[in-house]
């Protein structure tokens, strides 16, 4: 069988915003994609059995305008994630992603996400299942270990195995989870960083892309570790702070078209949210990613609690969009 995506170019990686659960839906993309239009974005994970037994259309959804964009799966039976690669594939995802990260009890119970550490093995053939069914690149996201599983060589066998399997692209999230006692909060933040390790990675795995992810805030660091690794992937502050993704075109990809200004990038808004409303949706489905859009600026607390207090009272969300706009453009101007 041909594939389609022969023709697709591979994704830069070398500035992605990390998947992120409730976050980075399709409404949150939509709204990245305007602010940077060379980061790669990460749906939220999708487990096989939300795809293969639940509304698909739903899961795989997206508007064209999100591109470049990966599917996250999580899962580990490789003749279902086999299934889904190739669905993500004929639904025109640039790629496919393995949670190999999450530390959630729930996700453990179904042997998904970080727990998998502990199973190289199986992992390799969840790779290698799901490139024979698709032609876009498999990716693995994954910890630098778990609990009873940490030492580097631990790591190496990890990356190794899933190398020898056909992965070339490995995500790295620079911490290890430990899968008892904490939250998945507790393990975005208690156990340390450890960039060193991932650096360590790539200088004895040259042959493979390594992204860094965890704890990056700001370009001029992200930059710096460009010179260890392959690429960042930036999860939390690109939420928060998403003008940050204002500055990465021009900052780790040479691109130096006009950027767009934030009251552009709300009007811009405004269509798309006119056509999620007319479909039945409501405006904070949209408008709840974009609280921090003015962050660092007059009017920032103004415009977040409008959007996530008042937005709640009103009849006419259109019509408090619209004040809002216009205050903001005021504010701007006076300051
Ligand atoms: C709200 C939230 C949801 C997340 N959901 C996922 C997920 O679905 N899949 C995944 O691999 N990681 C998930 N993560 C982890 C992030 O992808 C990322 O690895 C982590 O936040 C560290 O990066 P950061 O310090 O830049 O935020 C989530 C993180 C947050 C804050």
């Amino acid at each position: 069988m041909q594939h389609l995506s022969a023709t697709r170019p591979e994704p830069n990686r070398r500035f992605s915003v990390a998947p992120m659960m409730d976050w980075t839906d399709r409404h949150y993309r939509y709204f990245a994609r305007l602010i940077s239009r060379h980061a790669l974005l990460y749906t939220e994970m999708v487990t096989t059995g939300a795809i293969l037994h639940g509304d698909r259309g739903r899961h795989l959804g997206y508007d064209v305008a999100e591109q470049p964009l990966a599917l996250q799966l999580g899962g580990s039976n490789p003749q279902e994630l086999a299934e889904c690669a190739a669905l993500a594939e004929a639904a025109g995802y640039a790629e496919v992603n393995l949670n190999v990260g999450c530390p959630s009890d729930r996700v453990q119970n179904n042997m998904i996400g970080a727990c998998l550490m502990a199973h190289p093995g199986l992992v390799a053939e969840c790779v290698r299942a799901m490139q024979g069914a698709c032609a876009i690149p498999v990716t693995v996201k994954h910890r630098i270990g778990i609990n009873g599983r940490d030492s580097y060589a631990q790591l190496c066998d990890f990356v190794g195995t899933v190398h020898n399997a056909g992965c070339t692209s490995f995500t790295v999230h620079a911490r290890i989870a430990i899968l008892e006692g904490l939250s998945p909060k507790e393990n975005r933040e208690i156990p340390p960083l450890k960039y060193e390790v991932v650096h360590q990675l790539k200088r004895d795995f040259p042959q493979l892309e390594i992204i860094l992810n965890g704890g990056l805030t700001d370009l001029s660091v992200m930059r710096e570790q460009l010179n260890h690794v392959d690429g960042v992937m930036v999860g939390r502050e690109a939420y928060h702070n998403p003008w940050l993704l204002a500055d990465v075109d021009q900052a780790l990809f040479d691109d130096s078209y006009p950027q767009p200004t934030r009251l552009q990038v709300l009007a811009q808004m405004r269509p798309y949210i006119e056509q999620h409303l007319a479909a039945g949706g409501q405006m904070h489905h949209i408008t709840r990613h974009m609280l921090g859009l003015f962050q660092g600026l007059p009017g920032a607390r103004h415009f977040r609690r409008e959007l996530s207090t008042t937005i709640h009272r009103t009849e006419q969300p259109l019509a408090l969009f619209d004040q809002l706009f216009e205050q903001m453009q005021a504010r701007l101007e006076r300051a």
